[in-house]
């Protein structure tokens, strides 16, 4: 196994071995895996992925999420991120999942609005966008290291709320539905995870991000914004171009994610599996958890 750095200072890519060698041996999948603990984004090219495989792969490193309410795919492992409908045919301009790709635009870390929230995402890219339709991604490490040191101290207690609606609600104010929210209510952890691996601390803040405790709205909005910002500049980003067969995989706990616009006339359909954390991926630390009553 090879690993070819990809990003500024995060994200490899693996040669060498794939999601069917590391589905197969617990040998293989330990090295991954402390890849994956290493480098916070792997990349996987040339993977003939189907459905089974993905889940296989993805079953290595945890329990498997099912999709949220109202999404493609609910119920099942499977999160589908597409504007091909079943039929083949391409979503209309406005349609909800139009709506929802915008979302997904907005920088954020995969269900830190679940209990319990995510460890790693796994995107394989069914049907890739001839143009535009990237990924790209930060480091919540290197965002957390390069805060004051005042800051971390701030922020090293402070738990944050986190809501799915509140996302939504940048796109359109009726985007979550009142299944979604009640589903889903806002849930609080802490700002910063802490790998249990290597030790190093991650800023746990995205999108949803949508108050701090025990601080004032707009001070935390405020507050947030500023990390976010900051966390986001372009010297920053990783960017992944797709090309047909490239999986994904992404460390929810230390990294945050935006897809790209691509001309909606043209398909994108990409297929997602997501693992929970489990208390020995350091979810232990973020509790007290809590939820709005
Ligand atoms: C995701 C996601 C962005 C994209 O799968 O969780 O945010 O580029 N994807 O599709
Ligand atoms: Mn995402």
């Amino acid at each position: 196994m090879e690993l070819i750095p990809l990003g500024p200072g995060f994200a490899a890519e693996v040669r060498g071995t794939g999601l069917r060698d590391v589905a197969a041996s617990d040998e293989i999948y330990n090295a991954v895996r402390a890849a994956f603990e290493e480098h916070s984004v792997l990349l996987f090219r040339d993977q003939q992925v189907t459905d089974e495989l993905q889940i296989a792969f993805s079953r290595k490193f945890g329990p498997l999420e099912t999709a949220k309410a109202a999404s493609r795919g609910e119920g099942t492992p499977f999160s589908i991120l597409t504007n091909v409908e079943p039929d083949g045919s391409l979503v209309p301009p406005g349609h909800k999942e139009e709506l929802r790709a915008r979302a997904n635009q907005l920088w954020h870390t995969d269900s830190c609005f679940k209990v319990p929230p995510a460890l790693t995402s796994i995107l394989s890219g069914r049907t890739v966008a001839a143009t535009g339709g990237e990924t790209e991604f930060v480091s919540m490490r290197l965002a957390w290291e390069r805060l004051p040191a005042d800051t971390r101290r701030v922020l090293d207690d402070a738990c944050a709320w986190h809501d799915y609606a509140h996302s939504r609600g940048k796109i359109a104010a009726h985007l979550a539905s009142e299944r979604e929210r009640t589903a889903m209510p806002p849930v609080s952890w802490r700002m910063r995870w802490r790998n249990p691996v290597n030790g190093r601390d991650a800023l746990y803040i995205a999108s949803h991000t949508c108050g701090i405790e025990g601080m004032a709205r707009d001070a935390a909005l405020k507050l947030i914004d500023e990390l976010m910002a900051d966390a986001t500049q372009p010297a920053y980003i990783y960017q992944h171009r797709w090309q047909p067969g490239d999986v994904i995989m992404w460390d929810n706990r230390a990294t945050m994610h935006r897809g790209r616009p691509w001309p909606l006339d043209e398909p994108r359909h990409m297929v997602r599996t997501t693992v929970s954390a489990r208390d020995a991926d350091g979810l232990a630390t973020m509790w007290p958890q809590r939820t709005a009553a």
